[in-house]
């Protein structure tokens, strides 16, 4: 086990570390920079059933439901498809309404998730098209699913989810571009500009792990915390809620994560000095509106630690402490913003001397109800 760990003192923190590879893996053979096309030879012979869906719905669980969220915004924003994300679990036990003009795309890291496999034999039933996206090869919903895309991330050991994460969110663009550019919704330009931007994606990760020891040490001031808010809009809510099932899961810190203006709907009636706030701030057209929440907070005295691009100086400078990150299409920043919040979650585990690689409760995979 040593030995697999290659000198980090947690699969974790190995897998953290193994994202720019991991996800050059995913991205490799798939994106054509010369002719901007992206090529995934998995879904090819049905991706024209896509292309005439109805409707995708996506059924997931845990972190994989979060990956599932991000592909909301992206299918709707850059294929123009409607889609549905649901719990697999609630999705297998109501009377959901799916047919054979809807396509059931199911995600899972180790394609065996007996929710997610019940969702997808729901959908079959009722005759719809089946898509997976799976890490592990030859895994039940890997080959139960008509056709599916792996992500290629490489065995991950650590119960918490991070390199199957963002390597579920790279395929998942990837998808959404292909479509976009098959029924016509995405502007070529924009879609060029996606794929050079994607295939940044790994040095800009690995630049961000560069910097790993400030958010170690910004962890220390942290790691008691009773309780953590995380806030984001658009395409950060999904990684803000990743961010609070990260803290969760690993350092038994009681997180939520919210979409930033339902704060005032409930959360900002918790926030005082003793409370940490996380905001994951994309720089997108809803900027402005998260410097107003974030002055909500810090009139609560809440204490915001922000994740958003290094050029955000209004954001950084209005923060306690800030992970910059390289500055990205906002359509990818799930796939920067995920870092820092993994290693936060990771660190604090850590001082807190929690059991990173295998926290109580909690399984690898949830294959029994
Ligand atoms: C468990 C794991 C999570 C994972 C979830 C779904 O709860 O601890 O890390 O996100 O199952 O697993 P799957 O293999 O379907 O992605």
């Amino acid at each position: 086990e040593e030995i697999e760990k290659r000198g980090y003192p947690h699969f974790m923190l190995k897998e953290i570390f193994e994202q720019p590879r991991a996800i050059s893996d995913c991205l490799r053979g798939r994106l054509n920079l010369e002719d901007d096309t992206i090529h995934l030879g998995g879904i090819a012979d049905q991706i024209d059933k896509l292309v005439d869906a109805d409707r995708l719905i996506i059924a997931a669980c845990g972190t994989s439901w979060h990956a599932g969220l991000v592909a909301e915004y992206l299918f709707e924003h850059l294929a123009k498809l409607p889609v549905e994300v649901e719990y697999a679990s609630e999705f297998r036990y109501r009377e959901a309404l799916i047919d054979e003009d809807d396509v059931m795309l199911v995600i899972s890291q180790s394609g065996e998730t007996a929710d997610t496999l019940a969702a997808l034999r729901t959908a079959q039933e009722r005759g719809a098209l089946s898509l997976g996206v799976c890490n592990v090869v030859g895994s039940t919903i890997a080959r139960d699913t008509d056709a599916g895309v792996y992500t290629h991330a490489g065995p991950e050991i650590g119960v918490a989810s991070t390199k199957a994460f963002t390597t579920q969110v790279s395929v998942l663009v990837m998808m959404a571009i292909l479509l976009g550019q098959k029924r016509g919704t995405i502007d070529q330009e924009y879609a060029k500009k996606l794929i050079h931007e994607l295939n940044e994606i790994p040095g800009k990760v690995e630049e961000i792990l560069e910097h790993s020891d400030s958010i170690k040490d910004m962890a220390k001031l942290f790691s008691y915390a009773p309780n953590f808010l995380y806030l984001g809009r658009t395409y950060n809510f999904p990684a803000a809620l990743e961010g609070a099932l990260k803290l969760k899961e690993i350092s038994y810190i009681h997180a939520e994560g919210y979409p930033a203006a339902e704060m005032k709907h409930g959360p900002i009636a918790l926030i005082d000095e003793m409370m940490p706030v996380v905001v994951v701030a994309a720089t997108d057209h809803t900027n402005d509106k998260m410097i107003s929440n974030i002055e909500e907070v810090k009139a609560r005295e809440g204490r915001i630690i922000s994740i958003t691009g290094e050029e955000n100086e209004e954001v950084i400078n209005l923060s306690e402490f800030s992970c910059p990150i390289p500055e990205t299409e906002d359509c990818l920043s799930p796939l920067l913003t995920a870092i820092p919040l993994q290693l936060l979650s990771y660190y604090i585990a850590v001082n807190r001397g929690c059991n990173v690689d295998q926290p109580r409760n909690l399984a690898k995979s949830v294959t029994v109800e």
